[in-house]
Formats: C-alpha cells, sequence, structure tokens
C-alpha cells in the first residue's frame, strides 16, 4: 500500500487574520493543479484557525494547529486545549517543533502529555523530530532523532501510532535557506521508518514521514522522490500559495 503524500504549511507566527483567509483561499483556489494524491494541510495562527477551516470548506485541504496545551481544560492562562482546537474543524496539531523545543523549554515529558491531549481528542498530530548543527557536526543525527521518537512515539499504542505523521525536520536547515540533500534526506528517513518498525513492526510502513527545512518548489521534486520521504513540513515557502502549491507538484 502507498503511503499517504503529505504537504504541510506552517505558517508560524504569520499572517494577519484577514492575510491567512487570503492565503488560504488563494491555496484552494490553485488546488485543481495539483495531483488529488497529495494532501494538503495548513497551520495557521491560534487566532485564525476557525476562518481559515471556514475558508477551506468544500474543499480537501485540512487545516492543523501549531500546538496545543498539555493538560485538558481549567487554570492555565494563555494555553490552548487540544480539544478548543478539535471544537474548531481541525484535524491536525504540529507538535515538538525544534522551535517550541528551542525557545519554549519542550522536553519529551512536556510532548507525552500534548500526544495524549491530541489522541483525546482526536486530532492527528505532526512529530517533529531533528538535530541541530553541532550535533549534526558531531555525527549525532541518528542518536538524536530516535531519542526523541523512543522518549515520545515508543509510548503510543498502536493504534494511536497508526494514526500519527513525523516530520524530520533538520534545525540548520530551517529558515536558514540551506536544504539537506536529497540523500541525506533519504538516508536519515529511512533510519527513522527502521526505528519506528524496532517498535511497531509493519505498521512503520504507513507511517508519513515528510522533511522540512527550506523545503520550495524548486527542491521538492528531488526530495520527494526519496523512497522514504513522504512529504514536506513547509515553512517559509507556505506563506506564498503558488510556492506552497507548486512545491506539491513535486511529487
Ligand atoms: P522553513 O520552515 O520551510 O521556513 O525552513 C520549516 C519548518 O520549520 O516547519
Amino acid at each position: 500500500m502507498a503511503r499517504k503524500k503529505i504537504v504541510a504549511g506552517n505558517w508560524k507566527m504569520n499572517t494577519l487574520p484577514a492575510e491567512g483567509v487570503e492565503l488560504a483561499k488563494s491555496v484552494v483556489a490553485g488546488r485543481g493543479e495539483v495531483c488529488e494524491c497529495v494532501n494538503f494541510i495548513v497551520c495557521p495562527p491560534f487566532t485564525h484557525l476557525s476562518q481559515v477551516v471556514e475558508a477551506v470548506k468544500g474543499s480537501d485541504i485540512a487545516v492543523g494547529a501549531q500546538d496545543c496545551a498539555t493538560e485538558a481544560k481549567g487554570a492555565y492562562t494563555g494555553e490552548i486545549a487540544a480539544q478548543m482546537i478539535a471544537a474548531l474543524g481541525c484535524k491536525y496539531v504540529i507538535l515538538g517543533h525544534s522551535e517550541r523545543r528551542q525557545y519554549y523549554g519542550e522536553t519529551s515529558e512536556t510532548l507525552n502529555k500534548k500526544m495524549a491531549q491530541a489522541y483525546a481528542n482526536g486530532l492527528t498530530p505532526i512529530y517533529c523530530v531533528g538535530e541541530n548543527l553541532e550535533e549534526r557536526e558531531a555525527g549525532n543525527h541518528f542518536a538524536v532523532c530516535k531519542a526523541q521518537i523512543e522518549e515520545v512515539v515508543f509510548n503510543l499504542t498502536e493504534e494511536q501510532f497508526a494514526n500519527l505523521v513525523i516530520a524530520y525536520e533538520p534545525v540548520w536547515a530551517i529558515g536558514t535557506g540551506k536544504t539537506a540533500t536529497a540523500e541525506q534526506a533519504q538516508e536519515i528517513h529511512a533510519y527513522i521508518r527502521e526505528v519506528l518498525r524496532s517498535k511497531f513492526g509493519a505498521a512503520a510502513e504507513e507511517c508519513p514521514i515528510l522533511y522540512g527545512g527550506s523545503c520550495k518548489p524548486s527542491n521538492a521534486a528531488e526530495i520527494f522522490a526519496k523512497e522514504d520521504v513522504d512529504g514536506g513540513l513547509i515553512g517559509g515557502a507556505a506563506l506564498v500559495a503558488g510556492d506552497f502549491l507548486a512545491i506539491g507538484k513535486g511529487f
């Protein structure tokens, strides 16, 4: 069985509500130019999730949040619960993005709780892993990704694992214009799948593993052509509808 092909846009802290709606509508308008086999997901800021859900209504474009709280509800000022995200009509949530790990101190412990909240509310996590430059240069990228998977993904049930997307995002390639070569991406994606296989067996063959890190129309096709790369988690290029869609044409 062929794995799901996914192109997900992580808008990060960009777009005002009206701009986000405009961007989502442009993606919907151009979607027909790209193979139906590609699953598009857009992940706007919390403030306009509901307007973007409305803007993509009637299309096959899914909406995701960029994070969720560790707790279900209650006195957690400033937090957004997975239940709230799901209630808006979102299907996905990005968890463990390197910017959250790096700037907001997210650990495997926090992420285990967030994953549990996501699943409890029917959201599919897009769980991010990846090494920084120092770790890559020291040859530790395999060990770093393995630990990030073992400490979180290995706690999932088989049923939860069947509903998981993984994104490999080398921190040194995020927003830097530097991209992992297609060979580097394939090498580590295959490794990640092997780690997943050691725990979940054949189900690992079904798990989409996305590449993220300066993925753009000019390099998407080469990266997506690799056997274990099932799409991309796109930052900067997801803010331009034409580029985001053109990345989908990379399949
Ligand atoms: P980038 O970001 O495409 O701007 O490098 C990717 C990401 O962080 O998800």
